[in-house]
């Protein structure tokens, strides 16, 4: 398909040339923005902004339009739609956002917009990785639920190959990025690469036939696994019934403030606790991972076994680079959660600068619960995930069998298997997807507990188990977040291109 009639064909001609200064610092970039990257697109959202910094076209960068890595970041949150970005300032951090970054590295950058749960309405939901704003136009249909948001992914990536031969950037080279449940779909795009299953919905937007395998996937906080969150939770916070988060409440003048929300979960909700958490040593045994020397990593029935002293050696590993560097509080101190400093941890035993041992239960204590029990496929289906997991006329459905069996809405359906299956990147690495992204960069705080730390370790774990290259860390004190370690990022996608 190309020639005349091709709507998804790029014309590297028709570009802007823009700048972008924030502060000191200044980009120059080509600009290609409101590109089609499907043909029949389902939503105003499915968009595409393509940039290349000048330096690839004058020689004065390390890359050439030949040469240079395509960085694909997400603005997903809270599986809500991610709308298509331009370089600026980051919505939660304290400069330049990921566009921004790359391009002064000497990046490619690909922002796609892609359909989240909300799409087809209007909302003031705000999340963690999501550009803030209006994220969703009021269209009446609701055609962004599962697995929408990966099949747009896929959808840019099929893009990207279809212009090979005339979009800047090299599409040998393209690299995943998202926080949260940008960072699962970033998760989803490494782990899913060519899977067939995905075909009926691409065709069904148009998506140009091509590969859509990426080079490399890097994934803060991913919120993934969902259909085995719930059980991870509750075996990391099970005894812990008091919960404390954060709402974010938008201002008028579009912006937002982070308002404190606690609470202690009554006794029938905190009775549920370890029901759930008495599943999760059945999922973990059944995975078949093991450590660097091979020695299983596995539970026992009460929770307790060489995986949770694995997940603990994380934990210890991270603490013990932060009092070696205090490299998150030196250059991250805003983003770090209040009381986390390292030098300050009355649960961690240190021996001559040495993390000996970590009572792991006043560190739990520590870092607080921060949903009620379940945590992600809501009895009466009002979490975000159960929203994801409905349709154009279904509003939200469940997703595990524990909590369709304690259900409390009514004519509440199940999601159907194959579609949960679709949105857990870990079920395809596991049924070993041949065309599974090699290089692998996996960010969780030490302190975020929007999932269980047991869920970014399993994903790393079985990534090293079957041979992919994974540099994965619990960066220490941080909170559920993202992009704060660019540089970090960018070297090693270098390193993977050198
Ligand atoms: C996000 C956070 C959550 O706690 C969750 O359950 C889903 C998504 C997010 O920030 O994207």
């Amino acid at each position: 398909m190309s020639g005349v009639d091709d709507v998804l064909r790029f014309d590297p001609e028709a570009f802007e040339e823009k700048a972008c200064t924030l502060g000191e610092r200044t980009v120059r970039y080509r600009a290609w923005e409101g590109l089609m990257y499907c043909e029949r697109p389902a939503d105003p959202i499915q968009r595409l902004n393509l940039f290349a910094p000048v330096s690839l076209f004058d020689g004065s960068g390390a890359y050439d339009a030949q040469s240079a890595p395509i960085f694909m970041p997400n603005t997903v949150g809270g599986y809500m739609p991610g709308p298509a970005d331009q370089p600026g300032l980051d919505p939660h951090g304290s400069g330049p956002n990921s566009i921004f970054c790359a391009l002064e590295h000497g990046y490619v950058v690909a922002s796609a917009g892609v359909r989240g749960r909300t799409s087809g309405k209007v909302t003031t939901e705000f999340f963690e990785g999501s550009v803030g704003g209006k994220v969703s136009e009021a269209t009446g249909r609701k055609v962004g639920r599962a697995p929408a948001f990966i099949v747009d992914y896929k959808a840019a990536i099929r893009w990207l190959r279809h212009n090979a031969d005339v979009v800047p950037g090299n599409v040998k080279r393209i690299a995943t990025n998202g926080t949260s449940a940008g960072g699962a779909l970033s998760a989803l795009a490494g782990a899913t690469g060519n899977v067939a299953d995905y075909e009926p919905y691409l065709h069904a937007i148009g998506a140009a036939d091509e590969r859509d395998d990426v080079f490399a996937a890097s994934c803060y906080c991913p919120i993934h696994n969902l259909e085995n969150a719930d059980a991870a939770y509750e075996w990391l916070f099970c005894g812990h019934d008091d919960w404390h988060r954060t709402k974010h409440q938008r201002t008028p003048d579009g912006g937002f403030i982070r308002v404190p929300d606690e609470g202690v979960m009554p006794a029938e909700q905190a009775a549920l606790s370890p029901l759930l958490k008495a599943l999760f040593p059945a999922y973990v045994n059944g995975l078949g991972l093991h450590d660097e020397e091979g020695n299983p990593l596995t539970l026992d029935a009460d929770g307790t076994g060489s995986f949770a002293d694995w997940v603990k050696t994380w934990v210890v590993a991270s603490a013990q680079r932060e009092l070696d560097t205090h490299d998150n509080e030196r250059n991250r101190g805003w983003l770090e959660v209040d009381g986390s400093q390292i030098d300050a941890q009355d649960y961690l035993r240190i021996v001559d600068g040495k993390v000996v041992d970590i009572d792991w239960e006043a560190f739990v204590g520590k870092i607080t619960r921060m949903k009620a029990t379940p945590a992600f496929d809501a009895l009466d289906l009002g979490s975000p995930e159960n929203e994801e997991f409905g349709d154009e006329h279904v509003d939200g459905r469940h997703f595990s069998p524990f909590s369709f069996e304690h259900n409390t809405a009514p004519g509440a359906e199940m999601a159907d298997a194959a579609m949960v299956r679709l949105m857990n990147p870990v079920t395809h690495i596991l049924e070993g997807n041949p065309d599974v992204t090699p290089h692998w960069r996996v960010r969780h705080g030490s302190f975020d507990r929007d999932t269980s730390l047991a869920i970014p370790v399993i994903l790393a774990t079985l990534l090293k188990n079957r041979g992919f290259d994974v540099d994965f860390a619990l960066p220490w004190g941080l909170p559920h977040s993202g992009d704060y370690d660019l540089d970090a990022l960018f070297s090693w996608i270098d390193n993977l291109c050198a």
